[in-house]
C-alpha cells in the first residue's frame, strides 16, 4: 500500500526557545528565510506525501496564516512588479492538501498522534517531527516509503547517536538485517545511557500501521508523565514486524539552540545569492578580523 498520508505533530509549547516561542509558534521560526516547519513538508510533498495534516494547538494560528494564500500580499507584490516574491508567496499558499486538527491539551507526542486517527483511517501512514530536519539527496521519508514497499512493515528512521545523548531519544533494541536495516525487538523512551538497548536512536521520522491508533487510546504515560508514541510502538513492536532504516542524509535538531544555528549557517551557505557572501564573511571572522560594522 501506497503511504498517501502525513501527520506533523505541532503543538508542542517550544519551551527550549523562550522567550521567542511565547508569542510565536517555534514551527515558524526560520531557517535563513523558511520557517522550520516548511521544510519538514516540503519534505512530504518531495517523498510523493498528498494529505498532509498538521497536529496544532490553540497559539499556533500563524501555522495556517501561513500555508493559506495573502490575496493582498499578492496584489501589492504583483502591482510592484516583484513576481519573484509572488512565486514565493503563491508556493507557500498552495502547498499540497493540508489539514489541521487541534490537540486540546499537552499529553504527549503519543495523545497527538492519536489526534490523527479519523483523518488517517486504517491506511499506513507517516509522522514527521518538526524538530528534525533532514538534508539529503533522496528525502529521508522516501528512503523510508522505500523500504516500507518491500517490508509492509512499520519503518523508524534512526541513527547511531554518542551513548551519552541516548537519553535524549526514543531507543532500539534492534538486530541488523543487512546494511543500515535492523529488525526492532523492542523500544525504550529516553533511557538513562547504562540501561540503552543500543545506540540506534529515532529521529523523528515514521510511517506507522494503522493498529497504532487501538494501541494508543490505551497506552498510559510514561516518560516525562506523558502518552509517549514509543511506548504505543513497543506494543506494536510485539504484535508485528517493524523496522529501523539508518537513513542516509544529515540530521538537524532545530528544537536545540546549537542543533538550530548549526542549520541555519550550513544552509545559509548554500543559498544561492547569499552563500558566497557569508562564507567570506564567516572565513574573515574565523580569521579573527572584523568587517566594518553592518558589512
Ligand atoms: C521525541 C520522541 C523520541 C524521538 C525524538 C526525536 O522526543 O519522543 O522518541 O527520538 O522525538 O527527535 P522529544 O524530542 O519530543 O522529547
Amino acid at each position: 500500500m501506497r503511504i498517501k498520508k502525513a501527520v506533523i505533530p505541532a503543538a508542542g509549547l517550544g519551551v527550549r526557545f523562550l522567550p521567542a516561542t511565547k508569542a510565536v509558534p517555534k514551527e515558524m521560526i526560520p531557517i535563513v528565510d523558511k520557517p522550520t516547519i516548511q521544510y519538514i513538508i516540503e519534505e512530504a510533498i518531495h517523498s510523493g506525501i498528498e494529505d498532509i495534516l498538521i497536529i496544532t494547538s490553540r497559539e499556533k494560528k500563524a501555522i495556517e496564516d501561513h500555508f493559506d494564500r495573502f490575496v493582498a500580499l499578492e496584489d501589492h507584490l504583483r502591482s510592484k512588479g516583484k513576481d519573484d516574491l509572488l512565486q514565493v508567496l503563491e508556493e507557500t499558499g498552495g502547498m499540497a492538501e493540508i489539514h489541521y486538527v487541534r490537540q486540546k491539551e499537552p499529553r504527549g507526542l503519543g495523545h497527538a498522534v492519536h489526534c490523527a486517527r479519523r483523518f488517517v483511517g486504517r491506511e499506513p501512514f507517516a509522522v514527521l517531527l518538526g524538530d528534525d530536519i533532514v538534508r539529503s539527496g533522496v528525502p529521508c521519508l522516501k528512503q523510508m516509503m522505500n523500504l516500507y514497499e518491500e517490508t509492509g512493515s512499520t519503518v523508524l528512521g534512526v541513527k547511531e547517536v554518542p551513548q551519552t545523548d541516548v537519553s535524549k531519544y526514543g531507543v532500539l533494541d534492534a538486530e541488523p538485517v543487512r546494511d543500515q536495516v535492523y529488525r526492532v525487538r523492542d523500544l525504550v523512551e529516553k533511557p538513562a545511557p547504562e540501561n540503552a538497548p543500543s545506540r540506534l536512536a529515532i529521529m523523528g521520522r515514521y510511517i506507522i500501521e494503522p493498529e497504532i491508533f487501538e494501541i494508543l487510546a490505551y497506552t498510559r504515560p510514561g516518560a516525562g508523565g506523558e502518552i509517549q508514541l514509543t511506548d504505543a510502538l513497543k506494543e506494536l513492536a510485539g504484535q508485528k514486524e517493524m523496522y529501523g532504516l539508518v537513513f542516509d542524509g544529515d540530521r538537524y535538531d532545530v528544537g536545540d539552540k546549537l542543533g538550530f544555528l548549526k542549520a541555519s549557517v550550513e544552509f545559509a551557505l548554500e543559498r544561492p545569492g547569499l552563500g558566497e557572501a557569508f562564507r567570506g564573511y564567516l572565513e574573515q571572522l574565523v580569521a579573527g578580523g572584523k568587517s566594518a560594522p553592518g558589512q
